[in-house]
Parts: structure tokens; sequence; C-alpha cells
């Protein structure tokens, strides 16, 4: 039999969501997506994120991304969302609006590290990794020998008077109209600054922008092996859906 989970990766501007494969990390059916509302206030959202799982008649536990460090189920960051999400209960927010089924709420970057790690490059499972996703901030997800270290934000690292993800995020390089070559120097500078602290044995680099990676990756001037994320952009949903298989709480 086959064992099929639910995801939702939500993002600033947009909320997407899958049936999951849980053996091969394959999308089963087609996927959803919905603007995220504006303003992307928690009711809001978890309005939207009901009428997706109604949308998709899916009936079970629900896996749910959000970029913000969740700990304990509470959201304690917004750098990229409304500020009313700090100190947010999000389980209680999403049980109350999907008639209190199980549930499991964790950053964006650590569903898609943890989808890497099952279901991506066998890479993301050994040794020391750090896993980046590009896009509008810069996400990371921290694992040693494919255990997560939860909740790192490596993308608001200060490099020089500027916080990492504002310089070299992809939604940065669309702001300032940077060519690969001018972005790539910035990642690099970024990256160097990873090396620098933390030594990881690889990067491995997802997000939109990785489905680029040719143009961009070799173009890097870093010691450390990268590598694109194998999963791109379905690994939020799919990370997502793999918490709640397990019933991760982070
Ligand atoms: C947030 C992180 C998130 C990343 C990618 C950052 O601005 O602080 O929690 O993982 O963006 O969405």
């Amino acid at each position: 039999m086959v064992n099929i989970g639910f995801g939702i990766d939500i993002g600033g501007s947009g909320i997407k969501a899958a049936r999951v494969n849980m053996d091969d990390g394959e999308f089963v059916g087609d996927r959803i997506k919905i603007a995220t509302p504006q303003p992307a206030t928690p009711e809001a959202v978890a309005q939207t994120v009901a009428e997706i799982v109604r949308t998709a008649e899916w009936t079970g536990p629900v896996g749910i991304t959000l970029p913000s460090v969740i700990r304990d189920q509470v959201a304690h960051s917004a750098a990229n969302i409304d500020l009313s999400w700090i100190g947010v209960d999000v389980r209680e927010l999403f049980n109350r609006h999907l008639d209190g089924r199980e549930v499991s709420v964790l950053n964006d970057a650590d569903a898609a590290g943890i989808a890497e790690v099952a279901f991506g490059d066998p890479r993301a499972r050994e040794g020391s990794v750090l896993f980046l996703t590009f896009g509008t901030g810069i996400g990371s997800a921290m694992l040693v020998e494919g255990q997560l270290f939860p909740n790192t934000e490596l993308g608001h690292i200060m490099i020089g008077r500027r916080e990492a993800e504002h310089r070299a995020s992809s939604a940065a390089k669309i702001r300032d109209g940077l060519s690969y070559r001018k972005w790539a120097k910035r990642v690099s500078r970024v990256l160097n600054e990873y090396e620098r602290l933390l030594n990881p044995g690889v990067f491995i680099v997802g997000g939109g922008i990785s489905r680029d990676h040719e143009r961009w990756v070799p173009l890097l001037d870093v010691d450390t092996p990268v590598f694109p994320a194998r999963l791109r952009n379905r690994a939020g949903i799919v990370g997502a859906a793999m918490a709640v298989a397990a019933h991760l709480t982070p």
C-alpha cells in the first residue's frame, strides 16, 4: 500500500501544497498553489491553508512550513512575514482551522533540508552539511550525518554592515538587477563567512534559483564543494509531510 502524506509550504508570495508519496518523496497528483493573502496575518494565512486542505479533500495529518523560527510549535521570528506571527502558537492556530487534526509546523529551510536528506543527493546524509535556500531570504538547515540541528538562521549573519540575505538572496539579485556573475560574488562572500565560522563538509544550495545552478554554482569562489539540491521547489512540501508523519514538533 502506498503511504501518502500531505505538506504545505507557506511562503511570502504563495502557499503551495501537495500529497506526497512518503516512500519516494514524489508528489501524488497536482500541486495546489494559492497566493499568500496580504497582509499575511496568521488568521488570514490559516484560512487559506484550510481552503487548500478542503480543496484537496485531504482528511489526514498536515505538515506545514513557515519562514520563521519554530520552537515548541510557537513562531519566534518574522523576517519576511507579517510581524504579528511572533509569539503565535502555530499548532493551536492551524489545529483550530483544520478541525483539530494533527499538525506539525517547522521552519521552511529545515523542512527542505530533511527532505533532501531523505530523497535527494546521498551526500546530504554524510558528515557536516550546510543546506541553504535562496529565495526572498536565505534559509539554512544544518545537518550532521543526516540529523537536523533546527532553527539555524544563517541568512541573518552580518557580512560587513548588512545581513547575508539582504546582500545575496535571490530577491536581492532581482532588487539590484545583478547578473549571475555579480550575484555569485556576493554569494561567495556569504559562503566564505560560513566556511570561516562553521567549516562544513559541503554546501547544498536550494530554492527556486537552484534550477539555474549551471549559471552560477560554477562561478562561486569557495573552497568547500557546492552542489545543487535535487528536490528544488518540491523540498518544503515534502519535508513538511515528513515532519508530521514522524510526529515532529520542533
Ligand atoms: C527567515 C528564515 C527562513 C528563510 C527562508 C529568513 O528570512 O528568517 O526563517 O528559513 O528566510 O525563507
